[in-house]
């Protein structure tokens, strides 16, 4: 089996590391290829919770090889706090894998992604904080420092000091801070080489010979479609590429390798941060939505917006990533509803538009335009086939499907790795 790309379709949070932790031990390597720990996948294995934040879903599966592709920025103390406190769990995370082209995460960035926020008041994106996208900022200006130069000692100091040149100023003399010192940062980059060694690999290279033997190799995105720098809600979005497209460049795998994508889609919309959600409730019902469906951030604990299912969303991110199967997840969390809205196209300026706009002001304006189903109030967490589930979840569920466009192969009743109906084998 070739490359399965599995992404986000909205907002981040849709049950990503869920999802590929369902493929389980069918799967021979899971690579992160974008984002760093501004991601948090929060994966339930008999009863027992697991939240990652930098390592790929696939750590959990035995036999799996988990890898960290040249997309990802890596903060190397979380990392390492990562790995350490899945051993002490009795999770083996030998077999993991990092790329030495993937960036590292400095101090002076996680303060930078801080400040910047803070500069920016009323107009704040409402990042992680995580020092993502300054980290971004300096691979793309050049200047960032990459997993390899951890290892040579003169090449790391003359990127510090090449990168503290101009921050420095700016750090001072703009946001009134204090100057990073060149020698505590790289004693604290390089304190971290000789454990990082064991892991370091040419990635793509390792990707490329398990493919060509034959393996099964999932792309696991972090964030989602309207995250994504290109293609998400510009400027409130993360500063990597989270849709299909950047499952390729992020970890070295060509497009002609990739059979499938999958995206996960909640069974309601949900996004922390700012920026544009037209679906939003602002209600009661956005409350009990939070509530049900346990809707604080994995990484942050900000609670979750929660709005109702958006279609045109859906439907956008089937094409921008070319989706084959959609993961529906969360179905469980509408039980106990009247009746379920699902936007199926917005009102803009008085114009009915059935497509997600890519003028952002437009975006900014949309009025949702409901179509209302009957809920139900069984209890669905039981549900393992089509079948299983009450009459109303299965009409809300094939509607949805004829609107998103691609089809709906698993459904997910349950935060559990069992919670879940499939439809359509994913790996077949
Ligand atoms: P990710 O970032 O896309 O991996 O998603 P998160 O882990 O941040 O958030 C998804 C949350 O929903 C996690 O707490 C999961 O345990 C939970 N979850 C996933 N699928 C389901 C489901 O079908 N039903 C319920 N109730 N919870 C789910
Ligand atoms: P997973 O992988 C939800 C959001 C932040 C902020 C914006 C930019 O768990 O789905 P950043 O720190 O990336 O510069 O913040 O992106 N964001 C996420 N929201 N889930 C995530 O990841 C997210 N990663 C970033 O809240 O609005
Ligand atoms: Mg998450």
């Amino acid at each position: 089996m070739p490359a399965i790309v599995l992404v986000g379709a909205q907002w981040g949070d849709e049950g990503k590391g869920k999802a590929t932790d369902l493929l389980g031990s069918r799967v021979d390597a899971v690579v992160k290829f974008n984002g760093g720990n501004n991601a948090g996948h929060t994966i339930v294995v008999d009863g027992e919770k697991y939240a990652l934040h930098l390592l790929p879903s696939g750590i959990l599966t035995a036999g799996c090889t988990p890898v960290i592709g040249n997309g990802v920025v890596i903060d190397l103390g979380v990392l390492f706090d990562e790995i350490d406190g899945l051993d002490a769990r009795g999770v083996d995370t030998s077999r993991l894998v990092v790329s030495g082209s993937a960036h590292v995460i400095t101090p002076y960035n996680r303060t930078l992604d801080k400040v910047t926020e803070r500069f920016l008041g009323n107009s704040k994106i409402g990042t992680t904080g995580r020092g993502i996208g300054p980290t971004y900022a300096d691979k793309m200006a050049r200047i960032g420092i990459r997993v390899q130069d951890l290892f040579d000692a003169e090449v790391l100091r003359a990127k510090v000091v090449g990168a503290l040149n101009l921050k420095n100023q700016v750090l001072v003399k703009i946001y009134n801070r204090k100057a990073f010192d060149v020698d505590a940062v790289v004693a604290e980059l390089a304190g971290y080489a000789e454990r990082l060694r064991p892991y370091v690999a040419d990635t793509a290279l390792l990707l490329d010979r398990l493919l060509t033997d034959g393996r099964t190799v999932v792309l696991e995105a972090g964030q989602a479609t309207l995250l994504d720098v290109d293609h998400g809600t510009y400027p409130f979005v993360t500063s990597s590429n989270a849709t299909a497209g950047g499952a390729c460049t992020g970890s070295g795998i060509p497009p002609t390798r990739i059979s499938r994508v999958v995206a996960v889609v909640k069974a309601y919309t949900t996004r922390v941060g700012e920026g544009p959600f037209p679906t939003e409730l602002l209600d009661v019902k956005g409350e009990q939505l939070r509530e049900a469906g346990a809707e604080f951030g994995t990484t942050t604990g900000r609670p979750r917006r929660c709005g109702w299912f958006d279609a045109p969303i859906a439907r956008y991110a089937a094409r921008i990533n070319g989706v084959t199967d959609f993961v529906l997840t969360k179905l469980d969390v509408l039980t106990g509803m009247d009746e379920v809205p699902v936007c199926v196209a917005y009102e803009i300026d008085g114009e009915r538009v059935d497509e997600v706009p890519t003028n952002q002001a437009e975006f900014a304006r949309a009025v949702p335009i409901y179509e209302t189903f009957p809920g139900w109030t069984e209890d669905i967490s039981k549900a393992r086939t089509l079948d299983d589930l009450p009459r109303n979840a299965r009409d809300y569920v094939a509607a949805l499907e004829k609107m998103i466009t691609a089809p709906i192969s698993v459904i997910g009743v349950g935060p559990g790795r069992d919670e879940t109906v499939v439809v359509r084998d994913l790996l077949d």
